[in-house]
Order: C-alpha cells, then sequence, then structure tokens
C-alpha cells in the first residue's frame, strides 16, 4: 500500500471513551497531579498555547465553555467543551457534563473523544494540590471544604494526596442529604476524621486550607469574612469570588491565579467586579519564577478559574493509557 493510504488509513478512525471507559483506566490521582504541575511547568517555559476560554450561556448562571489548549513539550493539542448548568442536579444529572476531542499535533486530525466529567473533577483537584504544595503551610493538618459535591470530593482526594499531615475534614454543603453522604463516604473512602460544619464560618475558621466549592454566580452574595481566615491559611476558591467577601481576598498577603489572561477576560464578560492584583500565576510560582509561601504566617488564596493546559495534560495521559490496555471505541470519521 503507497505511504499515503497507510497514513490516510491511521487517520481514518478515532477512539471513544465513554465515561466508564475514563474511569476503569484506573489513573491514579498522582500521575494527575503530576500530568498538571508538568503542564503548570510547560506554561512558565512559555510552550503551550491557550486563549482565554469563550463561553456561551444559555441559561442565567449557566455556561457552555470552549477550551482549546496545545502543549509543545508533551505534544498534546486539543479542546474542552464543557457545560455548568447549577438547575441540573435538582433534575437529578451532574452539574458538569461534556467532551474532550484530543487532536494529532502533526496532521490536526482528531484521534480521541472522551467524556470530560472525571478529568475536569481531577484535574481541578490535581490543581488545587499542585497550588497547595506550593502555597500552603507545610504542617496543614485541617481543610474546610464548601461545597460538598464533586469537587469537594475530588480536591480532598488530591489535598491528602500531597498533604501528608492533613487529619480533619471541615465538611460545609447547603443541602444537609449532600453533607451527610459527603461525611459517610469521605470518611470511609480515606479514613479521616470528617466533621459536618453547621455553617460556613465553621467550615473556614481555624482551618489551614479552605477549598470553597458552591455554585458560580455572576452577581455574588459571598459571605466568608476576612476575620474567619486564619493567619498561615491558605484558601482555594473554584467558584470564582461567589463565597470569598472582597474585603478577605483583599487581606491575602498573595493572592495568585492560574491564569492571569483568562481572570481579565472574565472581568470584561462581568464577573470578578473587585478582586486584588494578583501576585503571581501558579505556572510562575510552580516553575520558581515567583515565590511561593515564604513565611508561616502568611495569608494566601489561589484563584483557580480552571484552565484548558490541565485537561488536555490529563486527556493525553488517559489516550496513551487506553490504546495500551486497548479500552475504547473505535468509531469511522
Ligand atoms: N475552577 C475550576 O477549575 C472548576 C472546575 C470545575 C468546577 N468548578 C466549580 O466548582 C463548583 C462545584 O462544582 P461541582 O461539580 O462539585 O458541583 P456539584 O453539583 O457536584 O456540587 C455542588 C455542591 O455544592 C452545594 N452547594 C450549593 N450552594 C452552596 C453554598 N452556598 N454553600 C455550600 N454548598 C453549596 C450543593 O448542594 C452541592 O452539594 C461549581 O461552581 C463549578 O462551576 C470549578
Amino acid at each position: 500500500m503507497p505511504i499515503r493510504d497507510t497514513l490516510m488509513k491511521s487517520f481514518e478512525e478515532i477512539l471513544y471513551l465513554s465515561k466508564a471507559d475514563v474511569e476503569k483506566l484506573n489513573v491514579s490521582v498522582e500521575e494527575i497531579i503530576q500530568a498538571v504541575e508538568n503542564a503548570f511547568c510547560e506554561k512558565a517555559a512559555g510552550k503551550v498555547e491557550m486563549p482565554p476560554k469563550p463561553g456561551i450561556h444559555p441559561k442565567r448562571d449557566a455556561f457552555i465553555h470552549a477550551m482549546p489548549a496545545f502543549l509543545g513539550e508533551t505534544k498534546s493539542a486539543g479542546l474542552k467543551w464543557v457545560s455548568g448548568f447549577p438547575e441540573n442536579p435538582r433534575r437529578g444529572l451532574p452539574y458538569v457534563s461534556g467532551l474532550i476531542v484530543l487532536n494529532d499535533v502533526e496532521t490536526g486530525f482528531p484521534v480521541c473523544v472522551m467524556d470530560c466529567t472525571w478529568v475536569t473533577a481531577k484535574r481541578t483537584g490535581a490543581a488545587t494540590a499542585v497550588a497547595a504544595k506550593y502555597l500552603a503551610n507545610k504542617y496543614a493538618e485541617k481543610v474546610g471544604i464548601l461545597g460538598c459535591g464533586v469537587q469537594g470530593r475530588s480536591n480532598l482526594e488530591a489535598l491528602l494526596a500531597v498533604c501528608c499531615s492533613l487529619n480533619e475534614v471541615r465538611a460545609y454543603d447547603v443541602d444537609r442529604g449532600n453533607l451527610d453522604r459527603y461525611v459517610k463516604e469521605m470518611t470511609a473512602k480515606h479514613g479521616v476524621r470528617v466533621v459536618p460544619a453547621e455553617s460556613p464560618r465553621q467550615a473556614v475558621e481555624n482551618c489551614d486550607i479552605v477549598v470553597s466549592a458552591g455554585p458560580i454566580l455572576k452577581n455574588p452574595h459571598p459571605v466568608i469574612e476576612a476575620s474567619w481566615f486564619k493567619n498561615s491559611g491558605f484558601a482555594c476558591a473554584l467558584d470564582f469570588d461567589s463565597y470569598w467577601k472582597p474585603e478577605a481576598m483583599y487581606s491575602m498577603n498573595k493572592f495568585c491565579t492560574d491564569d492571569r489572561e483568562q481572570l481579565e477576560y472574565y472581568k470584561t464578560q462581568g464577573y470578578f467586579a473587585n478582586v486584588p492584583k494578583v501576585y503571581a500565576e501558579l505556572s510562575e510560582v510552580v516553575a520558581g519564577k515567583k515565590a511561593g509561601r515564604e513565611q508561616e504566617e502568611e495569608r494566601i488564596m489561589s484563584m483557580n478559574l480552571g484552565v484548558a493546559i490541565e485537561d488536555i495534560a490529563a486527556a493525553k495521559l488517559i489516550y496513551e493509557k487506553a490504546k495500551k490496555a486497548h479500552v475504547g471505541t473505535q468509531l469511522q470519521l
């Protein structure tokens, strides 16, 4: 067969990975944390292309985002097309759904399509863990989790993988049923003490690390006060500025983010009306271009917006593992 025909044949099919396919590969949290940390290093070295994610908004506080990224070092390229619809849980559906398309970097051909929910959960937890590695107190013992859904679970799992002294979780959720399920599940899964908090304040006060993962609101009604947050604490906001009062964010000694450009873009879209100046991007901290935690007493926050390099780095890892394990379904292009 002529070489051109052989080459054409190899791009006639794509690998489709369902949610179950992705899950059965059993990729470990440590592997995802490493992939995400490497992606931040590539970003710091100027080897990634990642325009701010544009979105459409069919309903209030709902989004469908296009998240493209190219990582030059690992030769990964692709797009996540992800939605978040806050009313879905009331319908018995997950808040987040979507797909990732991976492309061959030589020809541009799509080579894989996969469900994005597992990747979204794990890479967000992994980004929090990478941030905590550099910005949290080394001897952090207590973590507060606000919002006990998918992110509340994956963030705790990832934090436990990097913060060896964690021994207590203070969990808060507006839905008592969700909170009780979380306490039971996380206690059984991780063997760590999980205490239900009666208020957001109880999940913040005296905690060394606080992760907020409630709904993202365009017009937020934040409740977390500066005085609740411990000196020496590290906070990671996954729900933008919805939970943290401006004075709480301004009380931080260092205010970081995963992508300055994305934060600026969100401002043009009406989000982040009042947030402090960014001290550093996580990529700069990971690569040693900016200092992470320097003193025990520092108050540090990372506003993790969620960036496409995390998704595409994790998805590439999954794709390679799936090919090796012959997992997934071949589909004709
Ligand atoms: N920054 C990122 O990288 C990133 C990535 C994925 C998701 N998110 C955001 O994280 C948040 C959680 O996503 P998820 O997939 O875990 O959703 P989920 O629906 O699985 O869980 C959300 C949980 O929050 C609870 N909740 C609602 N309002 C609350 C409040 N005011 N205080 C405390 N708990 C509250 C709900 O009862 C539910 O248990 C969303 O805002 C989502 O957009 C951010």
